[in-house]
């Protein structure tokens, strides 16, 4: 295979790509989440965490990682009865929910508008500064994903934990832990009430409704039913069922379909959110390099994801992340029929909006058959 390189205003082409590296003789795969920021990628589960009753809470992007751009946290638990937090705000952490596994339930107030969604593998809620939130998690191995901006609020968990997560077998959770409602609701009344600080406003007259029908609530609201529309503005919350939310087809080099949760609009142009999903490259393709002012990170959602940068290739299977500062050269593309990640981006003009700007609307999760 042929890549094309660019880089600055001389352009190189490889009659071979980079070297395939693995954690053991890499200098980029880590096992550790590195203090400072580099180009690193990081194996699912591999990143440090804590314990909050049953919940582990691991950051493969932390933020010192990423100079505080945001935090990218990985929450794994079993299904509970109660809720898993109890409600309150933040007022400078804007706060995003996807979920990667099983299902939970998600509960946003502001403006007197309360509203919950039961969300399935896929589905995305937005929480915008300054909204009462909590979530409930309803599977027995439910995994979400989370991104916090700015970057450092895993502070907050390590402040609540009763210690720091390890498991040989690389465990998703401890399948021993205790349910008492106590644990499984995380801290308590009192104890959140101190963490202001750590910017959470406990909000105890929150009383969630639990009025939902086919996993939503009030009715007049479109889940799985219909298309999910971004808020207009960077303040609303709102929430997109997976595929029910923008698309958009690019076909410069092979076929990505960008689905973004958060544009410049939404975040008063702080981060974007996106999944891309990319069908296989093909052996004539010419791979353009990419570089971004922002720094970005990738979550692989499905299939395999190869990104070469700083000479290695990187293979990243379900999972992994990669953290890619700004300003470093890199490419990637898919070896495999179907990949799709979550790329998380900072500022308003990353590789997905990018993609978005370079291709047209497209009312389709899949790109076309040729
Ligand atoms: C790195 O290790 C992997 C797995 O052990 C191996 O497949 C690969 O060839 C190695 N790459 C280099 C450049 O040594
Ligand atoms: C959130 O609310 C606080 C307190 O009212 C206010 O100072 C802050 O500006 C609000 N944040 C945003 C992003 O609106
Ligand atoms: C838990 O992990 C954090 C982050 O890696 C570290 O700063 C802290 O010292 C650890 N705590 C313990 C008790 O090992
Ligand atoms: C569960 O609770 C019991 C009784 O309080 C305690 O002995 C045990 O250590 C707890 N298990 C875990 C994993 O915390
Ligand atoms: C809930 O879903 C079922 C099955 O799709 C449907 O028949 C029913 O009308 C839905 N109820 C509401 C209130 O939308
Ligand atoms: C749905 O109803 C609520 C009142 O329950 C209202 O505040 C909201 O604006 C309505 N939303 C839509 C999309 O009509
Ligand atoms: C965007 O980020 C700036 C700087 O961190 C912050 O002051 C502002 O509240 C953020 N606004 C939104 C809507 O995210
Ligand atoms: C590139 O390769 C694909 C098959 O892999 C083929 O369908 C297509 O026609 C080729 N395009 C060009 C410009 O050669
Ligand atoms: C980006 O990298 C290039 C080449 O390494 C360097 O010349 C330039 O100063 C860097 N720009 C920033 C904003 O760091």
């Amino acid at each position: 295979m042929r890549y094309s390189f660019t880089l600055g205003a001389a352009a190189f082409a490889f009659a071979t790509a980079a070297p395939v590296t693995s954690p053991s003789n890499s200098s980029i795969w880590v096992t550790e989440v590195p203090t400072s920021v580099r180009p690193y990628a990081i194996q699912h589960y591999l990143a440090g965490g804590c314990v909050v009753g049953q919940q582990i809470y691991r950051f493969p992007v932390t933020g010192p990682s990423s100079d505080y751009a945001f935090s990218l946290i990985q929450t794994n638990a079993p299904g509970s009865t109660a809720l898993g937090v109890l409600p309150h705000l933040h007022e400078v952490h804007y706060e995003n929910f996807f979920n990667f596994r099983g299902r939970f339930q998600l509960w946003t107030d502001k403006y007197d508008d309360q509203n919950t969604r039961v969300l399935l593998p896929g589905d995305y809620g937005a929480v915008p500064h300054n909204t009462t939130h909590t979530f409930q998690i309803l599977d027995p191995d439910t995994e979400m994903l989370g991104v916090i901006q700015p970057g450092g609020f895993e502070n907050l968990f390590y402040a609540l934990s009763s210690g720091n997560y390890s498991s040989t077998t690389l465990s998703p959770y401890d399948p021993s832990a205790n349910a008492s409602s106590d644990s499984a609701a995380g801290p308590s009344a009192s104890l959140i009430a101190t963490l202001e600080g750590f910017d959470v406003y406990a909000q105890p007259d929150f009383s969630p409704r639990y009025d939902a029908i086919n996993g939503t609530a009030p009715s007049n609201t479109t889940w799985h039913t219909g298309s999910n529309a971004l808020a207009t503005d960077a303040y609303t919350p709102y929430f997109v069922a997976k595929d029910y939310g923008p698309k958009y087809l690019n076909s410069q080099n092979g076929y990505q379909v960008i689905q973004p949760f958060v544009t410049a609009t939404q975040s008063a142009s702080n981060f974007t959110l996106s999944t891309i999903t990319t069908d296989r490259v093909s052996s004539n393709t010419t791979v353009p390099t990419r570089t971004f002012v922002g720094h970005a990170a990738f979550e692989v959602l499905e299939g395999q994801l190869q990104v070469e940068m700083l000479g290695e290739k990187l293979s990243l299977l379900q999972g992994d992340v990669v953290f890619i500062p700004r300003n470093t050269s890199y490419i990637y593309y898919s070896e495999v029929a179907y990949t799709k990640f979550m790329h998380v981006g900072q500022g308003g003009e990353g590789l997905d909006s990018a993609l978005i700007a370079a291709g047209e609307s497209w009312d389709s999760p899949v790109w076309p058959t040729s």
